[in-house]
């Protein structure tokens, strides 16, 4: 599946020949495959005719955009002044622990999470923050990291 882009076609056909189209274009593929590979981008590249070099330029400058397979779950910890303050290291490497990420691993090998640090979520009388899809979590410590996180292994929903 992974060189067969095929799927992307009908996708790419809605954006030819239009000018000024290749955010919105990465959003479809990104939507469509979860994330945009390098194969991707190059068959997108190929398809449309335009320049590997824009499309990789354009992927990498806004963080919407994911280079790499995302988990199932999305955990955002804050790591704003506020939450800083508040021990957000201590409560990302809380986190790490718990979901056994190595360096600079992001996602578990089970795909049921990945972690990325933001700036602040907005809630900073609550910090230490973050987020777990949807939903916020603040007043954080080490030790509640663990029972959060179960709410959300496999096969469970919130
Ligand atoms: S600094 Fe973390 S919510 Fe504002």
């Amino acid at each position: 599946m992974e060189n067969n882009f095929s799927q992307l076609d009908e996708i790419l056909r809605a954006y030819k020949s239009k000018p000024g189209i290749l955010i919105p274009l990465l959003q479809e593929v990104q939507q469509c495959l979860g994330y945009l590979s390098k194969e991707a981008m190059r068959y997108v590249s190929e398809q449309m005719q335009i320049p590997a070099a824009d499309i990789y330029g354009v992927a990498t400058f806004y963080s919407m955009f994911k280079l790499k397979p995302q988990g199932k779950h999305i955990i955002r910890v804050c790591k704003g002044t506020a939450c800083h303050v508040s021990d957000a290291d201590g409560i990302k490497a809380a986190l790490q622990t718990a979901l056994q990420l190595e360096g600079d691993e992001d996602t578990t090998k089970d795909m049921n999470f990945t972690l990325m640090e933001v700036a602040c979520l907005g809630c900073c009388s609550l910090s230490p923050v973050m987020m777990v899809d949807d939903t916020t979590f603040g007043k954080l410590t080490p030790e509640a990291i663990s029972g959060i996180l179960d709410r959300y292994a496999e096969g469970e929903e919130k």
